[in-house]
């Protein structure tokens, strides 16, 4: 994205940000007639989780965007208290939006309408109302976020997010369709229950060569160790997609980014055959949300850097896509040595990559004065500390890496880290505000040094 001339403390440069207002889940994604189109959550008018509309922004090559008039807006009767999350297809030439009309009652009482909105160009996007109104057998009205994907064999498939009745637990249903406006209903998509959290949100399901991936965000998981330490969380089951039903093979949840703030991601596939993924870079927790430092300039949240996600050993990896590399300024600072490394960053648009040629050892990075990066090796731990800008106190994130470390990179903003180990073996992503003025990166071993390369590239 063009950057400012003059830069806000905690400007994004390169991540897609509201213009004024809040953004949240990353809503129809989709490549159509030649461009990359992102939606996302908007409340235009206000930083709170009210009255949400589709802001709209594409890019051919997700280095120059255009923004556009939002292409849904709560204003009729079946999305009158928010155009909720969705997604997007391409069918017959023409793009169809799919997503949750939110509508409460003068009781407050929920209800949720999936809704279709067409568009012959990309820009302008007719209402057709509700595809799917009436409430189902046992379960509530907490029911949204339809994915739509076309299967193999020409039918549709839609997942929803949903809670059921008796037992108040997360589930995921099927829908299926010849036409896209007709849907039945065939079930929950897994045969055996999961008791894990009290409502699904952002189902997905992401198709390999041998695997099959179930990914949402379950809300209500209770922190483990160092598992699910955020409110809510974003992972995934592996296994495989049948005829409306998953079987999940013997792999656990995992989670998708083990930094402070990432949820509810949406995937896309594009022309050229990659799985691209952007999160939305924030958690829905409200007093932490009111005390983000931008709300004073009209503006809360992000989303994070589109992400080519590949099935390999068992897992999801996740990586920064290719066209990412050419947000890089010409002549980078590189710097090969076993020695500790004392850097000023010219910017705060940095894209930092730190390889080994053998396994990293023991190691401490400071940024700034205010992220620490811990590694040991021993244990291939990898921890992450901020300050908590509501509290004042440290916290920290912390995972385990399957291999040896031998690659590091770190996507730096003004006020956002997204860190990639290992090429995407695990991810962190963060929000940080401070008012340190360095710009100081220090690279420590911590006993044993090593060989390593850090080559830092100014962002534009
Ligand atoms: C996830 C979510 C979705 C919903 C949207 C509303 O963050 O709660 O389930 O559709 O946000 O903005």
């Amino acid at each position: 994205m063009e950057q400012n001339n003059k830069m806000e403390q905690y400007e994004l440069a390169y991540h897609i940000r509201p213009p004024h207002g809040l953004l949240n889940d990353p809503n129809g994604l989709v490549h159509y007639k030649g461009v990359y189109h992102v939606f996302y959550q908007w409340n235009q008018t206000d930083t709170t989780h009210q009255s949400k509309s589709w802001g709209h922004m594409t890019t051919k090559d997700f280095i120059r965007w255009e923004t556009y008039q939002p292409a849904l807006k709560p204003i009729d009767w079946y999305d009158k208290d928010g155009c909720y999350s969705g997604s997007a297809v391409v069918f017959e030439e023409k793009l169809y939006l799919f997503y949750t009309g939110n509508v409460r009652g003068e009781d407050g009482e929920r209800k949720s309408y999936q809704c279709l909105a067409i568009s012959e160009d990309g820009i302008h996007f007719e209402k057709k109302g509700p595809v799917l109104e009436h409430p189902i057998k046992g379960y509530t009205a907490h029911v949204r976020d339809p994915k739509v994907w076309q299967g193999i064999d020409g039918n549709w498939w839609m997942i929803l997010g949903a809670q059921k009745e008796e037992t108040l637990t997360g589930d995921a249903l099927m829908y299926q369709s010849t036409n896209l406006i007709d849907w039945t209903l065939t079930g929950s998509l897994l045969d055996e229950p999961l008791s894990l959290g009290y409502m699904w949100e952002c189902p997905d399901i992401l198709k390999f060569t041998d695997k099959d991936v179930f990914s949402f965000s379950p809300q209500g998981l209770k922190a483990a160790g160092e598992k699910y330490n955020n409110i809510y969380q974003s992972g995934y089951f592996t296994g495989k997609l049948h005829d409306g039903k998953f079987v999940k093979d013997d792999q656990p949840f995992k989670e998708l980014d083990h930094g402070f703030e990432f949820y509810a991601p949406q995937t896309f596939n594009d022309h050229a055959g990659r799985t691209i993924l952007y999160g939305w870079v924030g958690v829905m927790e409200p007093e932490v949300e009111a005390a983000v430092p931008t709300r004073k300039n009209g503006w809360l949240h992000a989303l994070s850097i589109p992400r080519e996600v590949k099935y390999e050993n068992g897992k999801l990896i996740q990586y920064p896509i290719a066209e990412t590399t050419h947000l890089r300024e010409p002549n980078p600072v590189v710097s090969k040595s076993i020695q500790d490394e004392s850097i000023m960053l010219t910017s705060l648009q940095q894209d930092i990559l730190i390889e080994w040629s053998s396994a990293a050892t023991d190691f401490v990075i400071h940024l700034r004065n205010e992220i620490e990066i811990h590694y040991r090796a021993v244990n291939k731990k990898i921890t992450v500390i901020r300050t908590n800008w509501l509290t004042n106190n440290k916290e920290e994130r912390t995972t385990f890496l399957t291999n040896d470390l031998i690659e590091l990179r770190l996507l730096i903003e003004s006020s956002m880290v997204e860190m990639f180990l290992n090429k995407g073996e695990e991810v962190f992503t963060l929000r940080y505000f401070t008012n340190e003025t360095s710009h100081s990166f220090n690279f420590k071993y911590l006993n044993k040094k090593v060989e390593k390369t850090i080559t830092g590239y100014t962002l534009r």
